[in-house]
């Protein structure tokens, strides 16, 4: 035994102080104190609802994805019609309003003026197309319209692929369009659309004018509830007011 060694030498003495030592960190510095976990918790759930809620109502113009996808299926429009306030509206006023909304599925190409992109894309206001036959209209918003066609005596030589919509949809996008900038025509039921794709069959892509042609003045049979050659009396005259 080595006399020089104190008799209780325990080399982990040190090891245990030393590590004591290391574990200690030096305090924060006034103001740099890390965030408590609530705050953190909180900060993240308002930055989600922020962005959900931006991303919900901002319409910037051509940002938003509805607005500049022609193609979505949805109206961009998140209100729903209020059929609460005021007047009870008919099945046409009624048609004409949601219309306004399906309408954002056509706005892009066809314009806020129904007077489309000269060159590129027809108009819709005081189109033929639009107030001829409603078999042939049917049709074009069932499955689009390429190639060759003239419009108001102009030749536009394009593709309109149609936006996917109901049937319901696409008599309420269509009542619109027959009357709205200065445009009048009667009212499309989704009854009518439901039978003008009975008859059309499953069409494969786009239609072609020339196939059209035959339906030029072709209205779908089917009664009109109401608005322009309506052909049922309207109900019970609401109460004058
Ligand atoms: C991607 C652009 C685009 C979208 C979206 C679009 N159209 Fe078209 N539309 C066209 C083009 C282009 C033509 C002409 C096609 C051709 O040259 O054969 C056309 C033709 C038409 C026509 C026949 C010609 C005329 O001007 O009267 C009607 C009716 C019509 N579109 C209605 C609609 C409706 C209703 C919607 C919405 C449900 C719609 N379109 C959505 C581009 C579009």
């Amino acid at each position: 035994m080595n006399e020089n060694q104190p008799q209780n030498y325990d080399s982990t003495d040190l090891d245990r102080l030393h590590a004591a030592v290391k574990r200690e960190k030096p305090d924060a510095q006034p103001g740099r104190e890390p965030l408590s976990a609530p705050v953190l918790v909180a900060a993240f759930v308002l930055t989600i609802l922020g962005g959900g809620y931006l991303g919900a109502y901002t319409h910037v113009s051509g940002f938003s994805f509805d607005q500049s996808n022609a193609f979505a299926g949805k109206p961009v429009d998140p209100r729903p019609v209020k059929l609460a306030d005021g007047p009870a509206l008919d099945a046409f006023q009624f048609a004409m309003k949601k219309g306004a909304s399906v309408y954002n599925n056509c706005v892009g190409c066809h314009q806020p003026s129904g007077l489309g992109l000269p060159g590129v894309n027809p108009p819709l206001a005081g189109s033929e197309w639009v107030l001829g036959g409603t078999e042939r209209l049917a049709r074009i918003a069932m499955h689009g319209l390429m190639g060759p066609v003239t419009v108001k005596g102009t030749n536009f030589n394009n593709v309109m692929v149609a936006p996917p919509l109901s049937d319901t949809e696409i008599g309420q996008v269509l009542t619109y369009i027959r009357n709205s900038w200065g445009n009048q025509g009667s009212m499309v039921t989704k009854e009518m659309v439901v039978k003008a794709r009975e008859v059309a069959g499953n069409h494969a892509g786009p239609w072609k004018a020339e196939e059209l042609l035959p339906f030029a003045d072709k209205d779908i049979p089917g009664e009109i509830p109401a608005g322009p050659g309506a052909t049922v009396a309207p109900a019970a005259a609401p109460a004058a007011k």
